[in-house]
């Protein structure tokens, strides 16, 4: 049922140019991958200052994937500051990565949809929203279509192309097809809360943080799953993915978690990693201890 349908035909597509509204977390790291992969990119976000933070985190990335300066000069100039968004009409794909606000979204989706390049596919990278929901303000709604990237983004392989009630069978085959374009895996699920992804690993974080209500050990729980074969542990996992995220996503699909040991931590501010402290105090992005 999640995936809905057929798979869409094999189809070889090489955009050229992207654009990303967005330069947070996700958005300068999907600028930063396109441009890794041979794209030109331009980012765009209503502040100056998380632009400028965006492309300078990519760094990292091209100092990873290209061996000498000219390569890593002619990447950084693939990547291209643009708070005014002009770049939505010369762009082969957008991609909007900005708060998870539908309000927001739709907004600025409609806007974007207006000056689009004819043919140009049009994505949302929302983890929550319906896509149905964001397309209901477009002209087009059959145009837009989710890429759910993971966090991080460079480490990550899989890329959910979601297919909303009215997205067209070939916007979500071109997305499907621009994902294997960037060396990416793509899954195309049906739009449903968590879409697949976290519909499977809710339950799965949600089951290991219940045993340590009951008493059983942390460390024990995430070493049993990497024994099994996981690359780390589901508590280790939660801690990650950043508590607030993993406490929202369940909320979405009904999951209480009201009074829990994971609300608790939310309240008090302790969020994982990024914090430097959720269910593990974390060092250096290393657990140091359990609280
Ligand atoms: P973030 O808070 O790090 O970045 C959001 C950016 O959007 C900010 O830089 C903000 O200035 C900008 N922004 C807000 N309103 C804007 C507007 N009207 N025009 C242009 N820019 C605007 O958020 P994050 O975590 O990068 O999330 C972005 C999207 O990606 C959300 O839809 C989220 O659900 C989704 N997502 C997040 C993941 C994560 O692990 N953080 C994983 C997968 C998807």
């Amino acid at each position: 049922e999640l995936l809905k349908g057929q798979a869409p035909k094999k189809l070889a597509w090489k955009p050229l140019r992207a654009h990303v509204i967005g330069a947070g977390t996700m958005g300068a790291d999907i600028a930063g991958w396109c441009v890794a992969r041979g794209m030109e990119v331009t980012l765009q976000d209503v502040s100056p200052e998380q632009i400028a933070k965006g492309i300078a985190a990519q760094g990292k990335l091209f100092a990873r994937k290209f061996k000498t300066k000219p390569q890593r000069d002619a990447a950084k100039a693939r990547l291209i500051a643009d708070p005014n968004g002009e770049g939505v009409a010369r762009a082969d794909v957008v991609i909007e990565a900005i708060v998870e606000k539908l309000d927001i979204k739709r907004t600025v989706l409609a806007e974007v949809a207006n000056r689009l390049k004819p043919g140009a596919l049009l994505a949302t990278n929302t983890s929550s929203l319906q896509i149905e929901d964001i397309a209901a303000g477009l002209p087009d709604p059959g145009r837009l279509i989710g890429l759910h990237f993971f966090n991080p983004v460079a480490m990550m392989p899989l890329v959910e192309v979601v297919r909303g009630e009215q997205s067209r069978e070939d916007e979500v085959s071109r997305g499907a097809a621009f994902v294997t374009a960037i060396d990416k895996f793509p899954l195309i699920t049906k739009s449903v809360p968590g879409f697949l992804v976290n519909r499977v690993l809710t339950p799965y974080m949600f089951g290991a943080m219940k045993l340590i209500e009951q008493g059983e050990d942390k460390e024990r729980i995430d070493e049993a799953a990497r024994t099994f074969g996981m690359p780390m542990g589901p508590i280790e996992l939660a801690d990650t993915v950043g508590l607030d995220v993993c406490a929202h996503v369940a909320r979405i699909l009904g999951f209480s978690s009201e009074g829990s040991r994971l609300d608790r931590l939310v309240a008090a501010g302790k969020l994982g990693k990024k914090s430097g402290e959720g269910f593990y105090v974390w060092k250096d992005r290393k657990p140091l201890k359990g609280d």
